[in-house]
């Protein structure tokens, strides 16, 4: 007696059961779930493949995607705890890690994710030679430094979220003031993805008028404006919403999930992430920062090279320092 489904289908082909554009995310928590459903709405994968450690949770999680199904338009969604579930990633994303207590800094969490990293980034490397790492977990500058050291990928294939989400909030809050669209309002958010992070006045603009230019004070503290304010929203907001809501989500899932839009897609867009900037400022250790980097499916291809100012040049590198201070104590 045959099945339904051998008399409803002849199969002519075999299968090539491949995927082409495996994406795999390290941790179902709020960020990496954000992620799925921004990057599964966007058509980004053909194969999405859930990883974590919490077994209840993660199936929950997969299934609840899969029962989605009718929705979309990735015709794979696993998940498992072991990591040959993500063999064959063309990109992976790390937001695995212990989250933010209110209060804490994004630095003090360093020592606890960066031994989680010990126990994931290896496996996942040797199940995907190939991949594109994105981290996401905090503090994601030191941290992309230690997967880049574990993975053992090419330094142009491990990419920290860094300043992509800051460079949003800083754009979306000059439209708010302005009342001008965010995606019209041009700015950037360059060094850690935290407390020091570096506004570039500079080059604020729209439809390249340099706003700096209207108002040579724009962003110091001798202006009238409190445009500063600004950037203390954009250093304040993440910590605001963890405050109200107990972690942040959306617009991180958002903002993952344009960058791997750009390498789905080949786009060569530019985005501030966390990439090796030895060399860059007079930067001489080994560390991550998010400076403009051009996206690619190579990962990171090319750098946008900034004309800083000498004030933005000198809390680069007070931002380097900041991070160097705590990287250079790290065991692993
Ligand atoms: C990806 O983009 C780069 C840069 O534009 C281009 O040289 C390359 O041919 C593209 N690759 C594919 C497969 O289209
Ligand atoms: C870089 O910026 C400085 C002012 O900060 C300016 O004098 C100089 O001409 C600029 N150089 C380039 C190549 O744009």
């Amino acid at each position: 007696m045959s099945t339904v489904k051998e008399q409803l289908i002849e199969n002519l082909i075999k299968k090539d059961k491949t995927s082409q554009r495996k994406i795999t995310i390290v941790g179902v928590g709020a960020v990496g779930m954000a992620c799925a459903i921004c990057i599964l709405m966007k058509d980004l994968t053909d194969e999405l493949a859930l990883i974590d450690v919490a077994e209840d949770r993660l199936k929950g999680e997969m299934m609840d995607l899969q029962h989605g199904s009718l929705f979309f338009h990735t015709p794979k969604i696993v998940s498992g705890k072991d990591y040959s579930v993500s063999a064959n990633s063309k990109i992976i994303i790390i937001t695995a890690g212990v989250r933010q207590k209110v209060g804490e800094t994004r630095l003090a969490l360093v020592q606890r994710n960066v031994d989680i990293m010990k126990s994931v980034i290896p496996a996942l490397a040797r199940h995907s030679p190939d991949c594109k790492m994105l981290i996401v977990s905090n503090p994601v500058d030191i941290l992309t430094y230690v997967v880049w050291k574990l993975s053992g990928l090419p330094v142009t294939s491990v990419i920290g979220s860094g300043c992509n989400l800051d460079s949003a909030r800083f754009r979306y809050l000059i439209g708010d003031k302005l009342g001008v669209h965010p995606t019209s309002c041009h700015g950037w958010i360059i060094g850690e993805h935290g407390d020091s992070s570096v506004p570039l006045w500079s080059g604020v603009n729209v439809a390249g008028v340099v706003l700096k230019s209207l108002d040579p004070q724009l962003g110091t503290d001798s202006e009238q404006d409190n445009w500063k304010n600004i950037h203390q929203q954009v250093v304040q907001g993440g910590y605001e919403v963890l405050r109200l809501k107990g972690y942040t989500s959306w617009a991180i899932g958002l903002s993952v999930t344009d960058l791997v839009g750009s390498m789905v897609k080949n786009l060569s867009r530019v985005h501030s992430v966390s990439t090796m900037a030895k060399g860059f400022y007079g930067i001489q250790e080994e560390i991550f920062l998010s400076i403009p980097c051009i996206l690619s499916q190579n990962g990171i291809s090319d750098i946008v090279k900034l004309n800083l100012s000498s004030e933005e040049e000198a809390l680069f590198k007070k931002s380097a320092d900041t991070l160097w201070n705590i990287q250079k104590d790290l065991v692993f």
